[in-house]
C-alpha cells in the first residue's frame, strides 16, 4: 500500500448508449446459429450510440451522478481514456468538464493504449492521490467499438463508458502494489487515423492476450504479488465475455492448477453480466465487469479481487484490489440495471444505416437528429467544431 493510508475507487457509474442491436437480430441477418454468439463468445447483445451520442456524451453520463454525489471541488485532475477519440488534439475530457460544470483549476487530459487505457488512467489517478491525498481523480472510460459490417469482428462491437472518482480512503476497492505489467509489440488489432473501423486479426489477438496473461503473471509473482487462491474473484478485459473464461483457464494451467470449468464460472462469472448485454466497450470493459461484481456478488467485503487489463498492440497489466467493507451502500446498481435495461431495441436496417453513416467533412453547420433520451447530446458539428449541450 503507498503511503499510510488507502487508494482506490470511491465511487463508480456505468452508461452506455440509447440503442441496442440483439445477437438474434444480427444471427438473423447474416445466417449464423446464434449459439455461436450466445454460448461461443458469450453475447447478448450490443449497445449502439444514436446519432447525438458518442464517447463524451456516455462519460458525461457516467460522470455527472459522481459529480451530484460528491461535489466537484476535490477533482484537481480529469483523465479520460479512449481509442475511439473525436479529435486529434483537444482533450474529449474538456467536453465533459464543461457539461459538468468543473472549475477552471483542473488538469485534462486524454490517455490512449487500446483497451488498457483506462488503466493506466486509474494507476496513474492513484500516484497523484498519492502525492496529495486531500485530491480525487475522475477517471473516465470511454468507447465506441466499431468494425467492419459482415467481418468476423462484427460480432463483439458495443459501447460503454465508466466513471471512477479516484482517492484516499476510498468506499468501494483498494487499489494494492505492486503490479505485474508486459508490453509486446503485435500488430493483433489497430486502427490507422484515416479508418473508423478496426483492424483486427481475431485468432491472432486471442493468443497475444494469452501471452500477455502469461507476461503480467511472471511479472506480478517476481514482484511478490499475491497467490492465485488468495483472490476471490478476477476481473478481466471482456472483448467478448467467453474471453475471460479462456484467459483464466490459460492463467490457472499455466500455474499449474486443473483449469476446472466450475472454479473458473466462480471466478469469472460474476463479472459477465454487463459486458454480454454491452459488447466490447475497449477501456471501459474491465471495469464494467468491476460493476457487474460489485452489483451482483453476495458480500465481497474484505476479499481480494484480482484485475488483468489488456490493450492490443499490446499492453497489459495484473493488480489487485481489496473491497471494503460498507461497499454496498455506495453502489449504483439499480442505476447499471436502468442504464442497460432502458436501452432501445433497433433491427439490422437502422443498426446498418447508423454504422454506414460519417459526418460530413465540410466544416458547415450540421444539426444532428434528437435521438438520445439520456441527460447530454451532441447537438451538431459547426465550424469542424462538436457542439455538445444537455438535452
Ligand atoms: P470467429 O472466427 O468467427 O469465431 O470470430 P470462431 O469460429 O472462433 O468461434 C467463436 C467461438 O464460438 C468458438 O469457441 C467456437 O467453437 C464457438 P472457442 O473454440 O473459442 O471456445 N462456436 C459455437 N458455439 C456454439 N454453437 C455454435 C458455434 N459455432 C462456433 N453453433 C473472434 C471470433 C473473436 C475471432 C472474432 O469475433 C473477432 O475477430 N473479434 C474481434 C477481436 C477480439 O475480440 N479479440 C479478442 C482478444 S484481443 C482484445 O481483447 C483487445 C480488443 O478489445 C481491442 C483493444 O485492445 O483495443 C479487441
Amino acid at each position: 500500500m503507498p503511503g499510510d493510508f488507502a487508494i482506490g475507487i470511491h465511487d463508480l457509474s456505468v452508461a452506455t448508449t440509447q440503442y441496442v442491436l440483439t445477437h438474434d437480430t444480427l444471427a438473423a441477418h447474416n445466417g449464423t446459429d446464434a449459439a455461436k454468439y450466445h454460448r461461443g463468445i458469450g453475447q447478448r447483445s450490443m449497445s449502439v450510440a444514436a446519432a447525438d451520442e458518442d464517447i463524451v456524451t456516455m462519460a458525461a453520463t457516467a460522470a455527472a451522478p459522481l459529480v451530484a454525489r460528491h461535489g466537484g471541488d476535490r477533482i484537481r485532475t480529469i483523465v479520460f481514456a479512449t481509442e475511439t477519440s473525436v479529435d486529434q488534439a483537444k482533450a474529449a475530457g474538456i467536453h465533459v468538464h464543461s457539461l459538468l460544470g468543473l472549475p477552471s483549476a483542473t488538469r485534462v487530459v486524454e490517455l490512449k493504449q487500446a483497451c488498457y487505457g483506462g488503466t493506466a488512467g486509474l494507476q496513474f489517478a492513484v500516484g497523484l492521490v498519492h502525492r496529495d491525498p486531500s485530491q480525487q481523480v475522475l477517471v473516465i472510460a470511454s468507447d465506441v467499438s466499431k468494425y467492419e459490417l459482415d467481418s468476423p469482428g462484427e460480432a463483439t462491437q458495443g459501447a460503454a463508458a465508466v466513471a471512477m472518482l479516484v482517492g484516499a480512503e476510498p468506499a468501494l476497492v483498494r487499489i494494492e502494489d505492486p503490479s505485474g505489467m508486459f508490453t509486446a509489440d503485435i500488430m493483433d488489432f489497430w486502427r490507422p487515423n484515416y479508418r473508423t473501423t478496426a483492424l483486427v486479426d481475431g485468432h491472432e489477438s486471442i493468443s497475444a492476450y494469452l501471452q500477455a496473461v502469461e507476461g503480467v503473471w511472471k511479472d506480478y509473482a517476481e514482484r511478490d504479488g499475491r497467490t492465485l487462491d488468495e483472490f476471490s474473484a478476477f476481473c478481466y478485459h471482456q472483448p467478448f465475455t467467453k474471453m475471460a473464461h479462456k484467459a483464466h483457464r490459460h492463467l490457472l494451467r499455466h500455474c499449474g492448477y486443473d483449469a476446472d470449468e466450475g472454479e473458473i464460472a466462480r471466478a469469472v462469472g460474476r463479472t459477465t453480466a454487463y459486458n454480454a448485454e454491452v459488447g466490447n466497450s475497449y477501456t471501459a470493459s474491465m471495469y464494467l465487469g468491476l460493476a457487474a461484481l460489485l452489483d451482483h456478488a453476495d458480500d465481497l467485503t474484505g476479499q481480494t479481487v484480482g484485475f488483468l487489463s489488456y490493450g492490443s498492440g499490446s499492453v497489459a497489466e495484473f493488480f489487485a484490489g481489496t473491497v471494503v467493507p460498507g461497499y454496498r451502500a455506495h453502489l449504483r446498481s439499480a442505476a447499471h440495471r436502468d442504464a442497460i435495461g432502458r436501452r432501445q431495441d433497433i433491427d439490422y436496417a437502422k443498426y446498418r444505416e447508423i454504422h454506414e453513416y460519417s459526418f460530413p467533412a465540410d466544416g458547415k453547420d450540421h444539426p444532428v437528429p434528437r435521438e438520445t433520451t439520456g441527460p447530454y447530446r451532441l447537438a451538431g458539428l459547426s465550424g469542424h467544431k462538436r457542439i455538445y449541450e444537455p438535452r
